[in-house]
């Protein structure tokens, strides 16, 4: 089969918004007996793979799940590799990001984050905010319910305020206080490794995103596989609810 190129697809079909659940990088080690650390190690560079071909197509927002709020419950020692392995990417790939006008962005939980960590990801977010092109959301000591509860305690005390009505709390409003405010929601939610959950991912934000399931382990998912899958999305049939004219 020849590669996919940019020109294979529908341009007007491109989603403008793609979020990952980046998983299995753990079985891919084991495979290969070797520590979890290794696969992580591997998937960030399948991580630098995606995100150029997301901004080659033209995709706006990516958003990848690094670490969910129930990853600090793993061992200390691959809580601090994962981290370090994400200090190291945020730094090695910031003049890549300035180069393409990738736009750096965390949702969750990132005062939990370590300092050092947590200073080099406001450090690149501060020099990449003013980039126009694509903006990669790191989901990042990130849980959908903690969102969701953290909204609901927020709006909670505004009302309790007086500052507003609970008449007054609509969708919109609730979207315009989640991590992903001012986004479109997601349109196409990828999960590798073969497990089919969410595990606590954009819950409310995925409410009609096309979702695709795959058994690659995340170090082994490549362009073609991911090309191969945008291709699959442009020829879904996205009704929102309502009937074909
Ligand atoms: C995904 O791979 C990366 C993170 C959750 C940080 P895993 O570490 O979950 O890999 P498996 O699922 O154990 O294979
Ligand atoms: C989801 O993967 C979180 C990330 C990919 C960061 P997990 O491996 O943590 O999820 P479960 O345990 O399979 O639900
Ligand atoms: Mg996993």
């Amino acid at each position: 089969m020849t590669p996919l190129e940019t020109t294979d697809f529908d341009p007007s079909k491109i989603p403008a918004h793609v979020a990952i659940i980046m998983d299995g990088n753990g079985r891919w080690a084991k495979k290969r007996l070797m520590n979890r650390v290794k696969g992580h190690e591997k998937g960030s560079e399948t991580v630098r793979t995606i995100v150029r071909v997301s901004r080659e197509l033209g995709i706006r927002y990516l958003t990848l799940y690094a670490f969910s709020t129930e990853n600090w419950g793993r061992p200390k020692m691959e809580v601090s590799a994962l981290m370090s392995l994400l200090k190291k990417f945020i730094y090695s790939e910031k003049s890549d990001m300035m180069k393409h006008r990738i736009r750096l962005n965390a949702l969750g939980q990132i005062e939990k984050l370590p300092e050092d960590v947590r200073s080099a990801l406001v450090q690149v977010m501060e020099e990449t905010k003013d980039n126009d092109g694509m903006c990669l959301n790191l989901a990042l000591s990130y849980g959908s319910r903690d969102e969701i509860a953290g909204t609901v305690r927020l709006l909670a005390e505004q009302v309790k305020q007086g500052v507003m009505k609970s008449e007054e709390i609509t969708e919109d409003v609730i979207s315009s206080h989640l991590f992903t405010r001012g986004m479109p929601d997601p349109d196409l939610m990828i999960r590798t490794s073969g497990e089919m959950r969410i595990s606590n991912f954009l819950m409310w934000q995925l409410s009609y995103a096309e979702i695709f399931f795959t058994p690659t382990l995340w170090p082994d998912f490549s362009e073609e596989e991911y090309k191969k899958i945008l291709l699959d999305y442009q020829n879904r049939d996205r009704r929102f609810g309502k009937v074909e004219e």
